[in-house]
């Protein structure tokens, strides 16, 4: 696992950005796995940046969301596909119909949607990247502690303090989906790489667990440490129950040295 930690939340949304932007740039029909709630707005705006600029298209790029709450249709402001649009889509050119949410509004059979998600996103060949955030319990997608770590997308019952965060979050007390479509675990260890974000004390206790602790359904996002390709993004605060941060900017540092010696970084290849 890759841990990079910075000095601001906007340094961390700025290098996640730059990760997904130099994956554009290499292939430009690359498919993408995104995630919602606070921490991607700031990197959302960063490629909304750079398309502005000129710097990419996103025209020919495929997208597939973490998870939808059941029961909420398209238009609904609180939906994760208004939150999409929102937040990117709609200042982007991507093409909406190669955008895919697990929606499930009310009458759809949710057992279902998810062995179609599942279905569409082999159909698409693989996701090449997905962004991922962190619950404070250690969630991934909708996948709540105890989840299966070989689960694949499927209904979940939210957990009692992912839909606290998540009235916090819409500033709507009250506002509780108790259901949602998720990519599972298993889901998420297929793609070919992660990128996880944190910022922020609250997630320090999770970011712990996630990177140093013993691999646990307890924290879903710790079953990443079975995935070669993963780089977590982390601000001081969210760093700050990480043990060992020395060694992680040590390496990092090291990488440099490492790829000017042999052609390759050590962590990983390629360098998004
Ligand atoms: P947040 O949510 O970015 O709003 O903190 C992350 C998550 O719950 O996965």
């Amino acid at each position: 696992m890759e841990v990079v930690v910075l000095d601001s939340a906007d340094a961390v949304a700025e290098y996640g950005a730059q990760r997904i932007i130099g994956l554009v740039k290499q292939n430009s029909a690359a498919v993408l796995g995104l995630a919602t709630g606070r921490t991607p707005v700031a990197l959302y705006k960063c490629l909304i940046r750079a398309y502005q600029q000129g710097d990419i298209s996103f025209q020919d790029v495929i997208t597939f969301n973490l998870d939808e709450y059941v029961g909420i249709g398209d238009d609904e402001p609180l939906s994760f596909s208004a939150f999409m649009r929102r937040e990117l889509f709609n200042a982007i050119d991507i093409n909406v119909e190669n955008t895919h949410i697990p929606k499930c509004p009310e009458g759809e059979n949710p057992f279902q949607v998810g062995e179609e998600y599942e279905r569409s996103i082999e159909l698409a060949g693989g996701i090449d990247l997905q962004l991922l955030g962190i619950g404070t319990n250690g969630h991934i997608g909708f996948n709540e502690p105890t989840s299966s770590l070989a689960s694949r997308t499927r209904v979940k019952t939210l957990a009692g303090s992912t839909i606290h965060d998540n009235s916090l979050n819409t500033n709507k007390a009250g506002v509780s989906a108790e259901l949602a479509v998720t990519m599972g675990i298993g889901t998420i260890l297929d793609t070919r790489r992660v990128l996880l974000l944190a910022t922020g004390d609250g997630k320090a206790r999770a970011i712990s667990a996630a990177v140093e602790g013993p691999v646990s359904s307890m924290c879903p996002a710790s079953a990443l440490q079975l995935h070669p390709k993963v780089t977590v993004v982390v601000d001081q605060a969210a760093a700050s129950q990480l043990q060992l941060v020395d060694y992680y900017q040590h390496v990092h540092q090291q990488q440099a040295a490492v790829q000017t010696r042999f052609g390759q970084r050590a962590v990983d290849q390629p360098l998004y």
